[in-house]
């Protein structure tokens, strides 16, 4: 097909199959869900990873469950975030903060601290409602051309723009750039954040591909796609966050200097970005896929228990791609209030609230596997000394 980013032709790496939207739980076990393909491909161009077929944002937005976990794990990291962009003098008191793909105001609540105002956009309403119930102003839009103008003309212009993990969530990413540059202050800044393709392919987190994830950046995209709209990378660096992201920053201002790390990232990515490393993932993630269902069928037929932990939207493509169903895992436990009570999409697993397993199963199945440390000390301290986890990325293992 035909890269998103740059228009050159692409190559096929990876097809999971068919899977409906990630976070598209239903209400029912029976309700009617359509699927759609989960193929990926890179661009040898551009060295842009996007998913071939990219459903409309509508389908997969408007009305989105998920809600940022409050974590001590993502604590920390916003206050790394926030710690960084105070060093670089790209955050202060004077400093106006705009944040698409919001959510709920987590991260704009922490900052509000720091700057002097804030303003988060995302499209998802009943989570727009939300976030301005805690008091973090937030308009329902996506954030585009249109929305930009009225935030231009209610709201003025940002000095600071943050897009964590929604940059990769869109067929345009052009769509959103193009509107960030309409609000951008003279001098302004942007921090991207997204899951890094590199730690994507060296650690087999095939799972981290769902429909939402369109995109799957490198230093070497992020700098062609920034590059057409006038914007120029002048950092990236890596974050333990969602299984190992990296932190892009940009500047609409030439003058600004770029750190090495940017040429560093560059060249390690020319050996690593290529069609053996593409084909190695490939083959990885198929024996991933494998080594879990034969052991979860396994398990199932010993006469255990395995639930899963956390209706993480990746533990879908888990799930999927392993042809692992509710047959296997009757529940899932999560923490999320507007998940409980609802069905994973296609393995229609019924997510139940954590600690209301009782008994407690033989496994864990850590479909939210990023989490891996929190999670089992959580059970732990919980009580439960018996149940064992089931860790999937990125190979099969049980602790
Ligand atoms: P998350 O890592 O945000 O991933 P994704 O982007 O793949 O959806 O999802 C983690 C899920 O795990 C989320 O639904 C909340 C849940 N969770 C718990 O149930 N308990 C916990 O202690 C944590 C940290 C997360």
């Amino acid at each position: 097909m035909t890269c998103r980013i740059c228009q050159a032709p692409t190559t096929e790496i990876l097809d999971l199959g068919s899977s409906p939207p990630a976070n598209a739980l239903t209400v029912t076990a029976d309700e009617p869900q359509t699927s759609y393909p989960l193929v990926v491909e890179w661009c040898p161009s551009c060295g842009n990873v996007q998913l071939r077929d990219a459903l409309s944002a509508d389908v997969l937005y408007r009305d989105y469950l998920y809600t940022t976990p409050r974590s001590p794990t993502l604590d920390a990291h916003y206050d790394i975030l926030i710690s960084y962009l105070r060093m670089k003098e790209i955050l202060n008191r004077g400093t106006s903060v705009v944040e698409i793909g919001s959510n709920v105001g987590h991260f704009l609540g922490r900052l509000s601290h720091e700057a002097s105002r804030v303003l988060g956009v995302d499209p998802a309403r009943e989570i727009a409602d939300e976030a301005n119930r805690s008091g973090i102003p937030t308009i329902a839009e996506f954030f585009d051309s249109v929305s930009a103008r009225r935030i231009l003309q209610d709201w003025g212009r940002a000095d600071l723009i943050v897009a964590r993990h929604c940059l990769a969530h869109n067929e345009s990413p052009h769509e959103m750039l193009a509107a960030a540059a309409l609000i951008l202050a003279e001098g302004g800044h942007l921090l991207i954040e997204n899951a890094y393709v590199v730690n994507t392919i060296e650690n087999i987190e095939f799972d981290q591909i769902y429909h939402e994830h369109m995109f799957y950046y490198s230093v070497t995209s992020m700098s062609a796609l920034l590059g057409q709209h006038g914007m120029r990378l002048v950092d990236a660096w890596l974050t333990p966050v969602h299984g190992g992201s990296i932190v892009f920053v940009a500047s609409v201002d030439d003058g600004q200097t770029v750190s090495s790390r940017v040429d560093e990232f560059l060249t390690s990515e020319a050996s690593i970005l290529t069609a053996s490393s593409f084909a190695r993932f490939a083959g990885r993630s198929h024996t991933v896929r494998k080594d879990l269902r034969d052991l979860v069928v396994g398990l199932r037929r010993a006469g255990k228990r395995v639930y899963g932990y956390g209706a993480s939207a990746k533990g879908n493509t888990l799930l999927n791609s392993s042809a692992i169903s509710r047959e296997h895992i009757p529940y899932t436990v999560d923490s999320t209030p507007m998940k409980q009570g609802r069905f994973l999409p296609g393995s229609r697993i019924e997510v139940i609230p954590e600690g209301s397993s009782h008994p407690a199963p033989d496994y864990y199945l850590l479909t939210a596997w990023n989490y891996e440390a929190e999670i089992i000390r959580k059970v732990r301290d919980g009580g439960n000394r018996a149940t064992r986890f089931i860790v999937p990325i990125p190979s099969v293992r049980v602790v």
